[in-house]
């Protein structure tokens, strides 16, 4: 087995792990005095996990040039959305019981609601065009440029969490911090690709 298949076999079944642990409490009354809430918060917490970890691909692999993990991060990104969606699902279905009217005026009223909401929302178009079809379809730039949104959505996904908590700031200050290194290091790319001198034409072979 060659090495990019050996560790998307390994991330695929990790990333199974916070769900069969969820399955597993919910059949052996694990889940606490509030299942909604231990649920929302499982899910809650590895969506941010995820979109932290599809940020942190490419300075690894830029850093320990092991270029092939590129290959990983269409599938970490995709298991984000997958909790993501089922965090959304555990609100409108466990929460509020398809209640589309209070949802609305929840979205509307919560600062936190409308953020993570947001967050969410940008996370669909990511999903959608996951594949190498859409990535042809839209060409390479703009397939950057739309998916440029993930920093988008991991900076409201943080202000989510920090909106949310009401005394203890640790764990949203902690996910912050690793969201502001992965930013910073791609400012510094920036930076640095474009304050590197233009390359010079290599002479021609004949010419004096
Ligand atoms: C990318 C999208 C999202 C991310 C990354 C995210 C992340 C999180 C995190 C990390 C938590 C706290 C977990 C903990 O306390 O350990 C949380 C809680 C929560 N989230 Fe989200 N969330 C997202 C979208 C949403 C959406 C769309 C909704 C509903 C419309 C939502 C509703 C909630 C609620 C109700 C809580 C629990 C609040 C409480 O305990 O008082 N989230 N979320």
């Amino acid at each position: 087995m060659n090495r990019l298949l050996l560790t998307k076999t390994i991330i695929f079944l990790a990333a199974l792990v916070p769900l069969e642990r969820l399955v597993w409490k919910a059949f052996h009354d694990g889940l606490g005095a509030n299942p909604i809430e231990f649920i929302t918060h499982s899910t809650g917490d590895w969506t941010l996990i995820l979109i932290l970890t599809t940020l942190s691909i490419t300075p690894l692999r830029r850093i320990t040039r092991q270029y092939w993990l590129i290959g990983v991060r269409r599938m970490i990104g995709l298991f984000a959305f997958f909790y993501g969606t089922l965090h959304f699902l555990t609100y409108i279905w466990l929460d509020k019981f398809f209640d589309v009217h209070e949802m609305m005026k929840d979205i509307a009223k919560r600062r936190f609601i409308t953020v993570g909401f947001s967050a969410f929302v940008l996370l669909i178009p990511l999903a959608l065009t996951s594949t190498a079809w859409s990535i042809r379809r839209l060409g390479g730039k703009n397939w950057q440029r739309l998916h440029r949104l993930i920093y988008l959505t991991a900076v409201l996904a943080v202000i989510h969490y920090t909106w949310l908590v009401k005394a203890d700031l640790r764990k949203p200050i902690e996910y912050g911090i690793v969201l502001g290194i992965l930013l910073l290091y791609r400012v510094g790319v920036w930076l640095s690709d474009k304050t590197k001198p233009p390359a010079i034409p290599a002479p021609a072979r004949n010419s004096l």
